[in-house]
């Protein structure tokens, strides 16, 4: 169905694998086109409840944008195509749903700004972590600068930004990126288990935390978001199944609605 990508439903998990290993998994145009439509099936195909992204082959999660579609682009294309990686991304990380990204190897450029976008990242112990941009003149333009300073602050991101460096999985979690690293061989089963325990939890809820979350700010404004979307939970049915679970001593069923 897809050019460059392989998916797969697992007990309503949906897997999203790139799979351009001749290229480590690089995103090139049909990438990034073909990620935005399967992110949008994510958004509203009723059978998917959560994400996971992937990369094909032992190497490469994603081992940044295509280079060689830089090539001869003016400013304002150049302009054009973050914006247009920015929108991808942006969609990602709005998506209702939970998207982990299960970074498989090199995780550089767009393959970090790509993991970023992710709600959260697994990571196995080969993998690796960069933005090594300054290399080729250029900066993260999928909106790097701005997740990266956010998750680890900004004398790190100065760092990692200014320096091209590459760091692994195990300073990745050092740093707060990633969530937990695993062997290669557990990668994805360990995905699918949080997964399926958030599953397990009140789905609308779990959307509004998603919201709430990308909503953070420093301002009165994001706990005054956090007051409205807390009290949107009393009109679903889950808050009453959830809370009158409790007090009856069993398990809820959650319906999602
Ligand atoms: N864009 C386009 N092609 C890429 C790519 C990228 N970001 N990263 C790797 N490739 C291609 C290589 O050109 C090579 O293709 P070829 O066999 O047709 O020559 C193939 O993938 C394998 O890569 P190679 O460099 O031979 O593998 P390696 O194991 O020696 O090195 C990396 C791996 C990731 C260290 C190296 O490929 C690299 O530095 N890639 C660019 C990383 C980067 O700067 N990303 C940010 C881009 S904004």
């Amino acid at each position: 169905m897809y050019q460059t990508l392989l998916t797969s439903l697992d007990n309503h998990i949906f897997i999203i694998t790139i799979n351009r290993p001749d290229k480590l998994n690089a995103l090139n145009k049909t990438v990034m086109d073909e990620l935005s439509t399967v992110i949008d099936e994510a958004y509203v195909n009723e059978d998917i409840r959560s994400v996971i992204i992937t990369g094909v082959g032992p190497k490469a999660f994603v081992a940044g944008a295509d280079i060689s579609e830089f090539v001869g682009l003016s400013k304002e294309q150049g302009m054009a195509l973050a914006k247009k990686g920015q929108q991808l991304f942006d969609k990602i990380e709005n998506c209702p749903k939970p998207i982990v990204a299960a970074v498989n190897g090199f995780a550089f450029g767009g393959g970090c700004e790509l993991a970023l976008s992710c709600h959260f990242i697994y990571a196995s112990e080969n993998a690796k972590f960069g933005q090594p941009e300054v290399n080729l003149g250029l900066i993260p333009g999928y909106g790097g600068t701005q997740r990266l300073t956010q998750v680890i602050g900004r004398n790190r991101a100065m760092e990692v930004l200014m320096s091209g460096n590459t760091f692994t999985a195990k300073e990745a979690m050092d740093y707060g990126i990633v969530n937990n690293v695993v062997s290669s061989e557990e990668l994805l089963s360990r995905s699918k288990e949080i997964l399926t325990t958030i599953h397990s939890r009140a789905p609308i809820a779990v959307s509004k935390i998603i919201e709430c979350v990308n909503n953070f700010d420093h301002t009165q404004q994001g706990y005054d978001f956090e007051i409205k979307k807390f009290g949107e939970c009393f009109a679903t049915d889950d808050m009453k199944e959830g809370t009158s679970a409790f007090l009856e001593k069993r398990k809820a069923n959650f319906k999602g609605n």
